[in-house]
């Protein structure tokens, strides 16, 4: 007696929240017609049927929501894992030593060869030629820290370079002052590059950079892909 009340209870319920489970943009739950002949041949049955039926489509409900659910997930995995695989960042310093050295001048204009490896994500970075190829279209960002030691003050200085994108020169870091011992210059670009482009620091031919400890660098990374 009580189960049959406390069905007839639910059923009261049930059909007093009207499809509560339909939606926006969902396909309407179509009902079973077997439930609604049952209940009019055999009104004894009738709240179970009922019940059944909403039951039934409750159950069509969370299949559905699981499956869409499913769906979406397996689309994040997918996109997650399209991020991952296009990593793209490097950071490379001159020379691998503190060793006191210069590099250049060289006549003519010559890759500066970023030596020491910090992080080559992906090796779009080539060691041997200082090139780095930009893998994907999209948004990269660059540095390069340029500084010259003269040795005394007075001496020869001449701290530059020139930030080339498929050999056309793009920024330039500049300091050249033979009052002091010292010279230093950057440059911080964002850049919009296809795939393949090609990204070098040159070292102008009157140009030459001596250091001992690690204050020559270049690096990039990947912001997004554009299409
Ligand atoms: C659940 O949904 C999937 C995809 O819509 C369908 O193929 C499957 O037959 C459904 N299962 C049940 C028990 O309704
Ligand atoms: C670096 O560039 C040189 C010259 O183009 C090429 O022979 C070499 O295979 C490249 N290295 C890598 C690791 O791609
Ligand atoms: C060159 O360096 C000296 C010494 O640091 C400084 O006084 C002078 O202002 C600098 N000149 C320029 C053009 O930057």
């Amino acid at each position: 007696m009580r189960v049959f009340v406390f069905m007839c209870l639910l059923h009261a319920v049930v059909a007093q929240i009207s499809n509560p489970w339909e939606g926006p943009g969902r396909t309407p739950v179509v009902d079973d017609p077997n439930a609604g002949n049952a209940c009019s041949v055999d009104q004894g049955t009738c709240s179970c049927c009922l019940i059944l039926q909403q039951l039934n489509r409750l159950k069509t409900y969370f299949n559905q929501t699981l499956y869409e659910m499913q769906q979406e997930s397996s689309l994040m995995t997918q996109t997650l894992n399209n991020i991952e695989a296009s990593r793209a960042a490097f950071s490379a310093s001159l020379f691998t030593d503190e060793q006191f050295r210069c590099f250049g001048p060289l006549d003519p204009n010559s890759n500066i060869i970023y030596k020491n490896v910090y992080l080559n994500l992906g090796a779009h970075y080539n060691v041997s030629t200082g090139v780095f190829t930009a893998p994907y279209s999209g948004v990269y960002t660059f540095t390069v820290s340029v500084y010259s030691d003269a040795g005394a003050p007075g001496n020869l200085l001449s701290a530059c370079a020139s930030l080339q994108v498929n050999n056309q020169h793009v920024a330039a870091a500049k300091d050249q002052n033979t009052s002091d011992q010292e010279d230093s210059a950057t440059i911080a670009v964002v850049l919009q590059l296809r795939a393949r482009d090609q990204v070098v620091v040159k070292l102008p031919k009157t140009c030459f950079l001596c250091d001992d400890s690690f204050y020559n660098t270049f690096s990039g990374f990947l912001l997004y892909v554009t299409e």
